[in-house]
């Protein structure tokens, strides 16, 4: 019998009104969709968010064989913790148990086998070694990305790759405004999985500011791997390194979008808002004195 402890990684997600059938319970076809929500937050956790995680070494995840087995029903509104385990890594597959649960009642169990393809052949090719241990540094619950504070030439790479795919592709501010002299001076700070790939950055600039103030910008998490927690880490240890620099004052051009998140994290809102690049933003502010 399955057990919620022998799972390192739950998603829980609620049973919608389109979920339920005739028979008003989850229509059985539904658990694979469940599983496969459930499987994008898992490679997620594991820092290897879909597809770039993968598609980083050339290679996709093909779903090759479902086994699944329906213990009880479960109805409307039931919250459902969806376990997710990898058991084994073979050379190009792997092989993932997974158990659905509403509160103490186990209602699906269910084994998938996916194999790890070459995007240039679609044939069989083996699971990259950064890969295997993304996934086994999840399961052991060590970390999965490091954060990097450095200057241009060291990190520039890394964050240009964030912020071209998330400015210039997502939000489609011209590249010619995107790319400035603040980034030569810049304090730079990245996100990395253990493979290198860049998940998201900011910059901190103190040179050119009035004395005792700084300005943070460009903050960017790849699109699959935001509400991780990683825009915060980023914004936090860019402000600890303007108070480790005697800053008095942090400010920041918030996209008026994202001004909940600066909210969270201590900035506070001045005056109207404006555009920028063709996208509202606000003045946020905060006083590191307090
Ligand atoms: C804005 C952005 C940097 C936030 O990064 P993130 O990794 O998604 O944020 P986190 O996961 O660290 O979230 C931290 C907190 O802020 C909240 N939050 C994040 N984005 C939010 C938003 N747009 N609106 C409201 N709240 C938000 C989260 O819910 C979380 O709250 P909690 O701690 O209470 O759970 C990211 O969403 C992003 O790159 N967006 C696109 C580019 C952009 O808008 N950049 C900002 C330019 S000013």
């Amino acid at each position: 019998m399955a057990q919620r402890e022998d799972f390192p990684f739950i998603h829980r997600l609620r049973v919608r009104w389109q979920e339920v059938d005739a028979q008003k319970v989850v229509f059985n076809g539904h658990y694979l969709s469940y599983l496969d929500v459930a499987m994008s937050d898992y490679w997620r956790a594991a820092g290897l968010p879909y597809p770039e995680g993968m598609s980083h070494h050339g290679g996709d995840m093909y779903a090759r064989q479902h086994t699944l087995a329906y213990h009880a029903p479960a109805v409307l509104d039931d919250l459902l913790d969806i376990g997710v385990r990898c058991d084994h890594i073979g050379n190009s597959s792997m092989k993932l148990a997974w158990a659905v649960w509403s509160d103490h009642r186990l209602l699906v169990t269910g084994e998938v086998i996916y194999v790890h393809t070459s995007l240039a052949t679609r044939r069989p090719d083996p699971v990259p070694a950064s890969v295997r241990s993304q996934i086994q540094a999840q399961a052991e619950g060590r970390p999965v990305t490091q954060l990097r504070l450095g200057r241009w030439d060291e990190l520039g790479t890394a964050a240009k790759a964030v912020r071209e795919i998330v400015f210039v592709g997502e939000q489609k501010i011209p590249a010619h405004e995107e790319w400035d002299a603040d980034d030569a001076q810049a304090l730079h700070a990245v996100v990395l999985n253990g493979a290198g790939l860049a998940l998201a950055t900011g910059r901190l600039i103190t040179m050119g500011q009035p004395a005792g103030q700084a300005r943070i910008g460009r903050m960017a998490v790849l699109r699959s791997m935001r509400g991780s927690g990683l825009g915060r880490q980023i914004l936090q240890a860019l402000v600890d390194a303007a108070r480790a620099q005697d800053v008095r004052t942090v400010t920041l051009h918030a996209q008026t979008a994202a001004r909940r998140f600066y909210e969270s994290l201590g900035f506070i809102a001045e005056g109207d808002a404006f555009d920028e690049v063709d996208i509202p933003h606000i003045l946020m502010r905060q006083d590191l004195r307090r």
